[in-house]
Formats: C-alpha cells, sequence, structure tokens
C-alpha cells in the first residue's frame, strides 16, 4: 500500500503565520464547499506559493471532532475530541473552531493571500471564530521576552514526535493540533526581576541557556512540560508565535502544539493549569491568560485529497449530530472505497502516546 503523505506539520519555523479558526455554518450546501475546498488546497497553495519559492509557503488544514463527525463520519481518528477545559489554578478555557489553517511563510503577503484565496472560496459557508496575524520577534522571541522554540525536535525526531503510524493505521501520516491563544499582562511580567522570570520559564532570558536543576524550580515552565514516561520524552513540536495589537495594549503568544497524539500536549497542559503535583502550577500562567483552546485533527495530504471526492456524511454514521439535525438536513449517502478504509496507505509502526 502507498504510504500517506503527510501535511507540513514539521515545516521549519518562519517569519510570518495567519492563524484561522473557522466555523461551518449549518446547511448541507456548506459542507459540499468545504469538502471541495480540501480537493484543490494543494492547487491553491502551488498556485500563491510559486509566486516566490524562497517564500516557503505552507499551510496545514485541521478538523475539530464535531466538524469531522458532520463533514467525514467514520471512522475517526481514535482520539479526536473536542478540546477539554481544565480548571485549576488557571482556567484553560475550551472555544468554538470546525477548521483550523495554519499558513506560514517568509513573508506575511504570501500567507496573507493564501488567506484570502482560501476565504474566497469557502465564502458564506463558514464564519471566523479567530483570526491571528503572527510576528517573528527578534531572536525567535516571544513578547514576554524569551526565545521560544529552542527545544523543539528536529528531522526525524519531530516526525516521530508527530505523525501518526500504526497505532490508527487508517490515519496514518495524520497529526493533531491543539492551539491556545494566550493574552500577557506584560507590565506585571515587566515589573519582576529577570532572575524571578527565568525561574518561571527555566531558562535564561538573554542567551537562552537551561537553568541548572539545582536552581530551577520545579514549578518551572520547562520542567512541566517535560514528560517522561517509562525512559522516554514524550515530544511534542511548537510553532508559537507573537502577535499584538500596541493601540489596544494587546500583547499575546499565538499556542500551537502539534503530536500524533493528543494525550501528552493535553498532561502538559494538566501540569501547567492545575500543577505538579497539583497546586505547583506554571507561574507564566499568572502572567498570561488562555483566551482560546480548540483541538484539531491533520489529516494527510492524501486524505485530505480522498475526503474531497466523497459526499456527506449518512445520519446514522454520526450518532452524535443525529439528533442535533433535522430530518431535511439528511445528507446523501457518501462513498467509500470498497475495503471499507479511507483509502491511504500506512507509515512506519510507531507508538501512540
Ligand atoms: C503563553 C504561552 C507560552 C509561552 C510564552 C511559552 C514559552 C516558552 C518558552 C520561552 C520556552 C523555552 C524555550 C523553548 O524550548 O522553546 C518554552 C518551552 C516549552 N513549552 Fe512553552 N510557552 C507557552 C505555552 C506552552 C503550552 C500551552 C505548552 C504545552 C501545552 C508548552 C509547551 C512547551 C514545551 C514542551 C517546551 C519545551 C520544554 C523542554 O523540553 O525544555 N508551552 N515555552
Amino acid at each position: 500500500m502507498p504510504s500517506a503523505v503527510p501535511q507540513s506539520v514539521v515545516a521549519q519555523l518562519t517569519r510570518a503565520a495567519i492563524f484561522l479558526v473557522v466555523t461551518v455554518n449549518p446547511g448541507e450546501e456548506n459542507g459540499d464547499t468545504v469538502r471541495a475546498l480540501c480537493g484543490d488546497l494543494a492547487a491553491l497553495l502551488r498556485a500563491v506559493g510559486f509566486r516566490d519559492l524562497e517564500g516557503r509557503l505552507s499551510c496545514v488544514t485541521a478538523f475539530g471532532s464535531d466538524a469531522w463527525d458532520r463533514l467525514f463520519g467514520t471512522p475517526k481518528p481514535k482520539d479526536l475530541h473536542p478540546f477539554r477545559e481544565i480548571r485549576g489554578r488557571h482556567h484553560a478555557v475550551a472555544t468554538p473552531g470546525d477548521i483550523l489553517f495554519h499558513i506560514r511563510a517568509t513573508r506575511m503577503d504570501l500567507c496573507f493571500e493564501l488567506a484570502t484565496q482560501i476565504m474566497s472560496r469557502l465564502g458564506g459557508a463558514v464564519t471566523v471564530a479567530d483570526e491571528v496575524h503572527g510576528f517573528s520577534y527578534f531572536d525567535d522571541r516571544d513578547l514576554i521576552g524569551f526565545v521560544d522554540g529552542t527545544e523543539n525536535p528536529l528531522g526525524q525526531a519531530a516526525i516521530d514526535a508527530t505523525l501518526i503510524g500504526e497505532e490508527d493505521a487508517a490515519f496514518a501520516g495524520g497529526s493533531y493540533v491543539i492551539v491556545q491563544k494566550y493574552l500577557h499582562d506584560v507590565e506585571g511580567w515587566n515589573a519582576l526581576a529577570i532572575e524571578e522570570q527565568e525561574k518561571i520559564i527555566g531558562r535564561t532570558k538573554l542567551s537562552d541557556i537551561e537553568l541548572d536543576d539545582a536552581v530551577k524550580p520545579t514549578c518551572a515552565h520547562n520542567a512541566l512540560t517535560t514528560i517522561v514516561e517509562n525512559g522516554e520524552q514524550l515530544e511534542i513540536v511548537r510553532d508559537n508565535m507573537p502577535f499584538g495589537d500596541v493601540g489596544k495594549g494587546e500583547f499575546g503568544t499565538y499556542f500551537i502544539g502539534y503530536a500524533r497524539s493528543p494525550r501528552r500536549i493535553e498532561l502538559m497542559l494538566e501540569n501547567m493549569f492545575v500543577g505538579r503535583p497539583p497546586g505547583n502550577y506554571d507561574r507564566l500562567l499568572d502572567f498570561s491568560r488562555a483566551v482560546t483552546g480548540t483541538l484539531f485533527f491533520v489529516p494527510s495530504v492524501t486524505m485530505l485529497e480522498d475526503v474531497a471526492a466523497r459526499q456527506a456524511v449518512p445520519l446514522a454514521a454520526r450518532p452524535a449530530a443525529a439528533e442535533a439535525l433535522k430530518p431535511e438536513d439528511e445528507p446523501k449517502p457518501k462513498q467509500r472505497p470498497a475495503d471499507g478504509s479511507l483509502g491511504i496507505g500506512s507509515l512506519k509502526e510507531r507508538d501512540s502516546t
């Protein structure tokens, strides 16, 4: 069986990004519009990206749990569920989102053009839930002044951290992604001594060197987000971006984390918001408030093209959505490959945590 081609989840860090989260409006025709776009995304990306190949334009398209039920039905990626809010010392909110477009390039104009093309195709089929334009800030620092992204896995390690393998073979080459938009209390943060800030993050500010375990608190951000199970570190790939609006006094970090299982990101969030042990929470959250939170599944490119050929999902195939729909919304049956799969191949074997 041919291997599924993954989307560019593991793209090199870039200078500009647009994070576009939309909800699909009710009505069967709106689902049709979205499915039709799925098949044309690769061509749109090629067309816009070709205008400056050095601009390294990329786009990851991902779907929320409810949208998956509605647009594609079963089978469903085994760990796809709505984002679970966390109420600990701080609150990780869950907010709506059916589709995420994570658009990256070295130039904002490329990102902007692709977002425009995508939205002109989607038209009235969707409502924008959130749109953030992120920029690279000096040495890849976030707006609280620390270099962000240093400990990201690279190369094969990044692929192993993010791409689903045999653990969910029908969805091999796919990935999960969690996004959260954070707003910083920059004034409060800047009132802290640099040494205090460094203990909160777990690295030095200017030189970006990890603090020695002898001085690093157990509640440091990089301690709480380090998860080791059976002697193995469970890694994720992040591509956080600063954003802001000076006039409104808005200074933020858009967190985006990719992984082959959402569980490892959820564990990190639990450690940050509740604490490890409970109460030993991430002090970064005293100065950074999560205002969005959504979980999506990233199908492989192969699957994205495959789903475009499908028709709407029969009500019987989406139990959760069945009660919510009126009889006149009953969609047409969908076509599946004869083997009952989604018609994609598998990647090499990996575990699923
Ligand atoms: C306000 C939002 C956030 C900011 C400003 C922030 C910033 C940072 C900084 C400065 C570092 C150290 C440099 C690096 O290795 O990248 C870091 C590390 C890290 N962050 Fe965050 N982060 C945020 C949210 C999150 C969230 C929500 C998660 C996961 C759910 C997360 C996961 C990680 C991980 C896994 C590391 C690397 C830990 C290590 O292996 O050393 N971060 N973050």
